[in-house]
C-alpha cells in the first residue's frame, strides 16, 4: 500500500490568503507553503483513490507523478474520491475534477445529501461527467479496486456551516483502509473531535495513520486570532490531548495533518512533539 499526502493544511491552507498571524506571515516570507488536507492511496500502484478533494486538488495532482493520466488520452488511475466530510476544504476540489469521463464519489448518506442540496456539487457535476455515487456503509467493509478494503467509522456530527439540517448526523468520518494482499492498514482521521473507545479500537493494529493535527494545544487559536471557540467546539481535538492515547498504539506510524495556520508545529523547522505530515510526502509499506 502506498499513501501520498496531497495536502497537509486545514481549510484555508498555510499561509491563508487573508491571515497575518505569526505562522502565515512566516510561511509567506519563507515560501514554505502547505496545501489543504487530502491524500491519495493505492494497493497495487495502478488503481488510486483520493481521500477528499481540496480546493488545491489540481496543483496537488500535478505534483504527484504517481497519478499521471494515460495510457489512453483520457485515462486516469484515479478510480474515485472518498469523502470523509462535506466541508468546503474537502469537497470544493470536486468541481475541478469535472473533466473526468467518469467520476465516482463515496461518502455517507449525510455527506452525499449535503452535496445534493445545500452545496449542490453533485447536480452540477452531473452536467459535466458520468457521476457515480456510492454510500459508505458505516462499520461494514467495502471493496475497492487494486485490492483495498475500506471501513468507515463516524467520529463526529459537526455540520458544515453552509449546510441545512435534515440529511442525518453522519457528518465526520474516519477511514480504515486495508491492503487485502499484505494485510497492511492505513487509518485516516483528519477531523477528530474526541478520542473515544470506539476510535481507539478503530486505530488498533493499523500500520500508519493520518490524524487530526489542526491544533497543537487548546489555546493557540485564542492567542493568535482572539477567537474564543475551543478546538473541541470546532471539531478538532488538539495534538497534546491525543498523545497520551497514542502511547497505547506504539506500533502505528502516526502523522498529524490538517494543520491549522495557528498551529506552531505547522511552521517550517518548528519543534513538534510528533511527526507532522508534509505535502508530497509518500509512505509505502
Ligand atoms: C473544519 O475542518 O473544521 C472545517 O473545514 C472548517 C472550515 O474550513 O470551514
Ligand atoms: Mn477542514
Ligand atoms: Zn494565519
Amino acid at each position: 500500500m502506498k499513501v501520498r499526502i496531497l495536502g497537509s493544511a486545514a481549510g484555508g491552507g498555510l499561509p491563508q490568503w487573508n491571515c497575518a498571524c505569526t505562522g502565515c506571515t512566516a510561511a509567506r516570507r519563507s515560501g514554505s507553503h502547505r496545501t489543504q488536507d487530502g491524500v491519495a492511496v493505492t494497493g497495487d500502484g495502478i488503481a488510486w483513490y483520493l481521500v477528499n478533494a481540496s480546493p488545491d486538488i489540481r496543483t496537488q495532482l500535478l505534483a504527484a507523478g504517481d497519478v499521471e493520466p494515460g495510457p489512453g488520452p483520457r485515462d486516469t488511475p484515479i478510480r474515485g474520491v472518498l469523502l470523509t466530510t462535506a466541508e468546503i476544504d474537502h469537497t470544493a476540489g470536486l468541481l475541478s475534477l469535472r473533466e473526468a469521463n467518469r467520476l465516482t464519489l463515496y461518502g455517507t448518506g449525510t455527506v452525499l445529501g449535503a452535496l445534493q442540496t445545500s452545496l449542490p456539487v453533485i447536480p452540477v457535476l452531473r452536467r459535466y461527467t458520468d457521476l457515480r455515487l456510492h454510500e459508505l456503509p458505516i462499520g461494514e467493509p467495502l471493496s475497492l479496486d487494486g485490492g483495498l478494503t475500506v471501513r468507515t467509522a463516524v467520529v463526529g456530527a459537526k455540520r458544515p456551516r453552509y449546510a441545512d439540517h435534515g440529511t442525518g448526523d453522519d457528518w465526520v468520518c474516519a477511514l480504515r483502509i486495508t491492503d487485502d494482499r499484505t494485510g497492511r492498514v492505513f487509518v485516516y482521521a483528519s477531523c477528530l473531535p474526541e478520542w473515544t473507545d470506539a476510535f481507539d479500537d478503530f486505530l488498533k493494529g493499523s500500520d500508519a495513520a493520518l490524524l487530526d493535527g489542526t491544533f497543537l494545544t487548546g489555546d493557540e487559536m485564542a492567542r493568535e486570532t482572539g477567537l474564543t471557540r475551543t478546538p473541541r467546539e470546532m471539531g478538532h481535538m488538539p495534538i497534546v490531548e491525543a498523545l497520551p492515547a497514542l502511547r497505547r498504539h506504539r506500533g502505528v506510524r502516526v502523522l498529524f495533518g490538517h494543520l491549522n495556520n495557528t498551529n506552531p508545529a505547522a511552521s517550517a523547522g518548528a519543534d513538534a512533539p510528533a511527526e507532522m505530515a508534509a505535502d508530497g510526502q509518500t509512505i509505502e509499506w
